[in-house]
């Protein structure tokens, strides 16, 4: 099915990437919001640098740290918050509640000092409505920033120029009374979108990139990559006419229309061209990379942001497992069609949650979690972690008074609070987050639920991942490897080979609540080196291996 050309795959692409939400991870000004230095005093979880070392061994024997390869933050700059960052008044800055340059540059230091590539998060679609460029641009209609944001006359009555919505809820147009016109937001009014078919745009923009790579960052993750181009001409998007989801989970009255010409304009690849061309000048030493947010489900259209030459991103964002229905059958379907999509040349990426979505312990359950780690863990394609998810966290529900999400509050349900809750380190007031009461709630189970228990346990959640990540970072098949499905004669069970020309490696997956036996047809014995339960190892059968409820294994052939 796929090709293992890959023998030499890039960091990007044999790592592992983990997210932190920088609000979230740790607290060192006691004022209950994370901050870099949370950061930089838990790089060690992380990875403290000895992963590197000789390998099939310490695959085997228990890892200290949790050994991901790339850390992507969320937005640090300086920012009125109105989104919780992604609306960005200064791109080249940190936001004093998170630290200064020299901290973020000291966490660069730190984390290369011991293996961790750092990806930041590029938001180009729009910025704070109290960034310079937009004071400037709503000054006056004649201001040289003017053109620098989306602006339009009403239509004769006064309405707003089309039809398009933010996905906040509510009309994608907001009324300048100054200067009596409208401008866009994609999103929350006060996240004007910028206009990229303004060539200065483009170039402050490429400017910022710059910035950042100058001082050693290795990659962007671009928030919603595939925004910054619009319709040039602005027309109206047509009715969604069965009301079904316009994305990969329910909308509310986003859903309403087909977003045609609102964004995903064919002209973003141009931008992303050159944004590639961007990134390899400064990639000799060191590649650096992107990664696009790119929510489309067709996967023609999604795969041709990699570029017709594979020269736009290096990857989108591949988000169909967020929610997908958690069966073997309907997993292994969506990734035989990515396998099926994924041009030649260009490298499959797997996420399983981020800060936008509920927790993946909470939205397929917490008795799936152990399967879908392995899940991940083992696909081929670079993996996503979410911060907190490997020690199973899950959905915090939040009282009324303390929702912090913009899009929660305007649309209820629709709210991304209960995913963004601290990190739990250990058992001490507020989960060892902060000293004094974070900025959302805790969640009640912390007291058990937590870094400092898991890592006691020898069968925690976090050792499994651990494991996992060990395992991975010396299995050339798992990181490098091609992938096959196994019809393996069970249909709740997910089985799939992983294979480099030194290494065979069989996954198998049971996705239901009791014993399955599946056999992998011409294969004798094979070697168990991970259960998701942590207590099984050692020669098996293959024409009749059992699985447990919910256990995967992976075994070596
Ligand atoms: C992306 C981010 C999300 C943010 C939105 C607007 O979807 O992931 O958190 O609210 O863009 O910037």
């Amino acid at each position: 099915m796929s090709s293992d050309q890959h023998q030499h795959p890039l960091w990007w692409q044999r790592g592992v990437i983990y997210q932190i939400y920088p609000r979230s991870f740790k607290d060192t000004t006691d004022d209950g919001v994370g901050d870099l230095k949370g950061v930089i005093d838990q790089l060690d979880y992380l990875n403290d640098g000895s992963a590197a070392g000789e390998a099939r061994f310490a695959a085997r024997g228990s890892a200290s740290s949790l050994g991901v390869d790339a850390i992507w933050l969320s937005p640090f700059y300086p920012s009125p918050m109105a989104d919780f960052g992604y609306d960005v008044a200064d791109y080249c800055d940190v936001d004093p509640l998170f630290g200064d340059l020299a901290t973020f540059d000291r966490l660069v230091a730190e984390a290369h000092r011991r293996g961790i590539r750092i990806i930041i998060d590029y938001v180009p679609n729009h910025t704070s409505d109290q960034h310079s460029w937009f004071i400037e641009s709503r000054s006056s209609r004649q201001n040289p920033r003017r053109d620098w944001y989306v602006w339009r006359d009403p239509k004769p009555d006064g309405s707003p120029p089309n039809n398009w919505l933010s996905v906040f809820g509510g009309p994608a147009w907001e009324w300048d009374q100054v200067t009596g016109q409208y401008y866009l937001h994609s999103f929350l009014k006060e996240q004007p979108d910028l206009n990229w078919r303004n060539p200065e745009v483009k170039q402050a923009m490429f400017d910022v990139v710059r910035f950042w790579l100058e001082r050693g960052v290795d990659g962007f993750r671009i928030d919603v990559a595939h925004y910054v181009m619009k319709d040039p001409q602005m027309r109206d998007n047509p009715p969604n006419p069965d009301l079904g989801q316009a994305m990969h989970r329910p909308m509310g009255d986003y859903d309403s229309q087909v977003h045609l010409h609102d964004k995903g304009h064919p002209d973003v690849h141009a931008v992303f061209r050159e944004f590639r061309q961007l990134l390899d000048a400064y990639g000799a030493e060191n590649p650096r990379m992107s990664v696009g947010e790119i929510h489309i489900y067709d996967w023609q259209q999604w795969a041709s942001y990699y570029g017709q030459h594979m020269d736009e991103l290096h990857m989108p964002f591949n988000f169909a497992l967020l929610n997908v229905p958690w069966e073997a059958r309907a997993v292994r379907e969506v990734v035989d069609a990515l396998e099926a999509a994924i041009p030649a040349g260009a490298w499959p990426n797997y996420v399983l949650g981020n800060h936008d979505e509920s927790r993946l312990a909470t939205r397929y359950g917490r008795s799936h979690a152990r399967v879908a780690a392995m899940l991940l863990l083992t696909l081929r394609g670079t993996p996503t972690l979410y911060y907190g998810d490997e020690i199973g966290m899950a959905d915090v529900p939040i009282p009324p008074g303390r929702q912090q999400d913009p899009w929660g509050l305007r649309v209820p349900g629709l709210g991304r609070d209960p995913g963004r809750t601290p990190m739990q380190w250990d058992d001490s007031p507020n989960a060892g987050f902060s000293d004094v009461e974070p900025w959302l709630p805790v969640a009640a189970g912390y007291g058990t639920r937590n870094v400092a228990a898991q890592a006691a346990d020898p069968t925690s959640m976090l050792n499994l991942y651990r494991r996992l990540l060990w395992y991975r970072r010396h299995s050339p098949a798992l990181y490098g490897g091609s992938y096959r499905p196994v019809d393996a004669g069970d249909d709740d069970c997910f089985v799939y080979l992983r294979v480099a020309d030194e290494e065979r490696c069989l996954v198998a997956l049971n996705f239901a609540g009791d014993q399955r036996c599946v056999s992998v047809p011409g294969e004798g014995a094979g070697q168990v080196v991970i259960s998701t339960h942590l207590d099984r190892e050692g020669s098996e059968s293959l024409s009749g291996l059992e699985l447990r409820p919910h256990e995967g294994l992976i075994v070596e052939l």
